[in-house]
């Protein structure tokens, strides 16, 4: 079985404590940032309910940006951003660059990596041979082996962007090798599976760090500098790094916060703690950025998804970045997430992946996993999602294609689990104009009753 997450044992459902935490609006406006009096996209709903989250949760702080394709509009794109609370220790306020570890969010830089070397004309006539989505793993990498043999031999690039190699979590199998990603594909193959291959979805970490490795095998460039080359770049993404160095000296980096020693079922309330993304510093960072790697801003990340849901090209110029095939193939569902919806219209995305969901709540819609997206339906609207999670950090990068609208939520506060997602569906709720839903409540009733079977279980 699948080990419990923490951040589900760490959930706050705090007292109310306005004034604790200092609250502040958008800083340092630039002439994308409407005021808070010129915003479309986010009202002063949205703002007072991400204050008084933050405040009943303790919680440190909040950055959003959402985008909306609007062709009425000069340069056909509405862009606003909404910072919230604290990004240090020293009450340093959030604003629109300020930079967080994304976590999984950055596992579609990793898909569409591989999508591009898929589609390098060049590279295949330099090798003699294409790279396809079906290429075996043991055909790239020469420190490949899985213990199970099938599973060994079959693997292709689907299946670990799709989660279904057979392996559990195994999150600590990218530790801290001295060796890098070589290291952590060499000792894949001390890791016991949990289910046959291509049998059921199963949250895999590792797989992805595998597949960093591709830019290294193929075209002796690291896959830092080819996502820098390729998609950082050519979308201006100019704050983006996968150094925690990097991002520490921009003076921008968030501190990420958790309740350090916090157990609910015994009922201590931690002490908190301000840390640093937990990739390790000076030059580790390369065995998780393929995984989780990415430190970015709401500006950037405004950027990324307006590239999405421009179908791969740049929302200015309109030039390719990422081929549509690859933007497509990666939206579209591989593996099965849910098999059973949770709440009438959609599936709960706040319970986290290595929890045995089914056990805790009854789920009640489903949902499907591509590379790197999950892809269901909101009240009618069509959603294509990722989460990203790790000590300090929360994020959910979210976008309607139908809809021309897209949603980043990043929070340096790791017990604010409920923040991301409650935040994100109020906007979404008044940009499509439905009725609104208090999420924040639904899933604050989901997590006591979480909370109860936690203790039922000890
Ligand atoms: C723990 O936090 C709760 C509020 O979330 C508070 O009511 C309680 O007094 C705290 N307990 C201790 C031991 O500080
Ligand atoms: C809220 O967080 C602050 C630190 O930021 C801490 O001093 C305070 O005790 C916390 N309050 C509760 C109720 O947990
Ligand atoms: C494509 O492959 C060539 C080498 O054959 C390399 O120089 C180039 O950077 C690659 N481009 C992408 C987007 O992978
Ligand atoms: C490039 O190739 C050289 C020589 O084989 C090797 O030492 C180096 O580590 C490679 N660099 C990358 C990024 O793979
Ligand atoms: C790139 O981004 C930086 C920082 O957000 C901004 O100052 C600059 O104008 C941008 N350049 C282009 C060409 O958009
Ligand atoms: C990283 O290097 C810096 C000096 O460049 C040093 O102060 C720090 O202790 C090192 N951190 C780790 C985790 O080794
Ligand atoms: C962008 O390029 C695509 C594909 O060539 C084209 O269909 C679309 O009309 C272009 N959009 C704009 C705004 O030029």
């Amino acid at each position: 079985m699948a080990p419990r997450s923490s951040p589900v044992l760490s959930i706050v459902i705090g007292i109310l404590c306005a004034g604790l935490i200092q609250l502040t609006s958008a800083s340092r406006p630039s002439p994308r940032d409407a005021p808070p009096s010129q915003r479309t996209l986010i009202s002063s709903n949205t703002d007072s309910l991400a204050n008084s989250l933050l405040a009943s949760l303790n919680a440190s702080g909040l950055a959003v940006a959402v985008v909306r394709q609007d062709s009425s509009v000069p340069g056909g794109w509405r862009r606003e951003f909404g910072s919230y609370g604290i990004a240090k220790d020293d009450g340093a306020p959030v604003t629109p660059d300020t930079l967080f570890a994304i976590a999984s969010n950055s596992k579609l830089f990793l898909a569409y990596s591989v999508g591009l070397l898929v589609s390098n004309k060049t590279l295949a006539q330099m090798r003699g041979k294409d790279l396809t989505w079906t290429t075996k793993a043991k055909d790239i990498f020469p420190e490949w082996g899985l213990m199970d043999d099938t599973a060994s031999q079959e693997t292709d690039i689907r299946d670990m962007l799709s989660h279904r190699i057979g392996l559990p979590s195994h999150l600590y199998a990218l530790g801290r090798g001295s060796a890098g990603r070589a290291e952590v594909i060499a000792n894949l193959k001390f890791l016991r599976p949990s289910a046959e291959f291509r049998q059921i979805f199963q949250y895999h970490n590792p797989g992805y760090e595998t597949l960093a490795r591709t830019p290294e095998v193929l075209l002796n460039q690291s896959y830092e500098s080819y996502i820098a080359q390729h998609l950082f770049k050519p979308l201006n993404m100019s704050s983006s790094t996968f150094s925690v160095k990097e991002a520490e000296a921009s003076g921008k980096l968030a501190d990420g916060f958790h309740l350090d020693m916090r157990d609910q079922v015994k009922g201590v309330n931690g002490t908190r703690t301000a840390i640093i993304p937990f990739f390790a510093r000076n030059g580790t960072e390369r065995s998780w950025a393929g995984a989780g790697g990415v430190i970015s801003s709401a500006r950037d990340l405004s950027i990324w998804v307006s590239m999405l849901l421009n179908k791969g090209r740049h929302p200015e110029t309109n030039q390719t970045v990422v081929p549509e095939e690859v933007v497509e193939r990666c939206a579209s569902g591989m593996t099965i997430f849910s098999a059973k919806p949770m709440y009438p219209e959609m599936v709960c995305r706040t319970v986290r992946f290595q929890v045995p969901l089914e056990s805790l709540i009854e789920p009640k819609s489903p949902l499907v996993y591509g590379h790197a997206q999950t892809r269901y339906s909101y009240r009618g609207h069509e959603v294509i999602e990722h989460g990203g999670g790790l000590p300090g950090f929360i994020s959910q990068v979210t976008r309607f294609p139908n809809d021309n609208l897209a949603i980043v939520t990043l929070t340096n506060d790791y017990n604010a689990v409920t923040l991301t997602d409650a935040v994100k569906w109020r906007i979404v709720d008044e940009n499509l104009g439905l009725p609104e839903i208090d999420w924040s409540k639904r899933y604050t009733s989901t997590f006591i009753k979480i909370r109860a079977s936690d203790a039922s279980l000890l």
